[in-house]
């Protein structure tokens, strides 16, 4: 049995393994690793994953907050053969979590629950039919961080989480997994419908991400560009549709784009997520946010020409696919 089931998690006993040390994952390894100021108690056992063929001791960077302070975060990384971690976080790239999964979870209990905070759709039920016995979770955030420059990860807003189960294995644990992650001071709350929750975000990726990629601008530059007007309409009708033969509640077209639109707007100097892996070469997330619209709309009968024509275009750019986390 895991120590995480065997007792008392967030009161130091348990040990938080993060599998993906990019900027989420050292976000989550500093909060839990610092804990609140002067609480001292609520401070937990945190380690990376070692990726294969890499071998080093720990990671050490400044964890700046949305207030400008800055601390030294030391984390280390996890000796399979002797640590024996009660929690797993995933914070690899929607891409990568399948493999990065395959070849961790053989030394890793089945009892241990494992928390996906991967973007988009698609990657999370992936998960949960291939371990159908583990505790499986996603989360949905609204959490920003960003890595500007070597040995610095900026909490770039304070936003809130969002954790439900995808396996039955995890529902009795869901409130005591909340309970630790709140514990950092972060925002963290339970979702009994952690599906509807993820296309919520699902809508905004949708609306956003692929036009920043395809026109190469921040978040707030899509609003006024023909590309972006010929098309979004078009996205958000798919979406709706796609949404209501899901069997989930959505409001009309024209919502959603304002949906869209109203977070445009608030983050507009904002570079996003897949416009920043264009930039650098790396694999997009693209098959599983407009992707994942236009596979469950062909799963469901109903067109989705537009969420299709923006996943080939953002396939085109990716010429230069490497590895990545998120
Ligand atoms: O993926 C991202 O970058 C973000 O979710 C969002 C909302 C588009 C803001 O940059």
């Amino acid at each position: 049995m895991s120590r995480f089931q065997s007792g008392q998690p967030g009161a130091g006993d348990g040990l938080t393994a993060i599998l993906g040390a990019g900027a989420l994952g050292q976000l989550w390894a500093g909060y839990l690793a610092l804990a609140p100021a002067g609480n001292t108690a609520a401070r937990s056992r945190v380690g990376f994953v070692e990726r294969p063929g890499t071998n080093p001791a720990s990671l050490c960077y400044q964890l700046q907050t949305p207030q400008g302070q800055a601390s030294e975060v030391s984390v280390s990384f996890l000796d399979p053969a002797t640590d024996r971690p009660s929690l797993l976080l995933v914070t690899t790239k929607a891409t990568d979590v399948l493999s990065a999964l395959k070849a961790t979870l053989p030394s890793l209990p089945e009892a241990v629950p494992l928390v996906l905070f991967q973007n988009g759709m698609g990657s999370q039920q992936a998960v949960a039919a291939q371990w159908p016995d583990r505790p499986v979770l996603a989360a949905s955030t609204t959490e920003g961080a960003n890595r500007p420059e070597p040995g610095l990860t900026v909490h770039a807003g304070r936003g809130q989480t969002w954790i439900g189960a995808m396996t039955p294995a995890a529902e009795p644990l869901l409130s005591q997994i909340v309970t630790l992650l709140g514990n950092t001071g972060l925002a963290v709350m339970p979702e009994p419908d952690i599906r509807a929750r993820l296309w919520q975000k699902l809508i905004i990726n949708a609306g956003i991400n692929a036009f920043t990629a395809l026109l190469d601008c921040p978040n707030g530059g899509i609003l006024t560009a023909p590309f972006y007007l010929q098309w979004i309409d078009g996205v958000c009708k798919e979406l709706h549709q796609v949404m209501i033969a899901e069997g989930l509640q959505s409001p009309g077209a024209g919502e959603l784009r304002q949906k869209i639109e109203a977070v445009a707007r608030s983050t507009a100097t904002n570079t996003s997520s897949m416009r920043a892996d264009v930039l650098r070469g790396r694999t997009t997330e693209i098959d599983y946010i407009n992707g994942y619209v236009a596979d469950r709309g062909k799963a469901l009968n109903i067109a989705t020409p537009v969420n299709q024509m923006l996943r080939q275009q953002v396939q085109q750019l990716s010429v230069t696919p490497g590895p990545s986390a998120t």
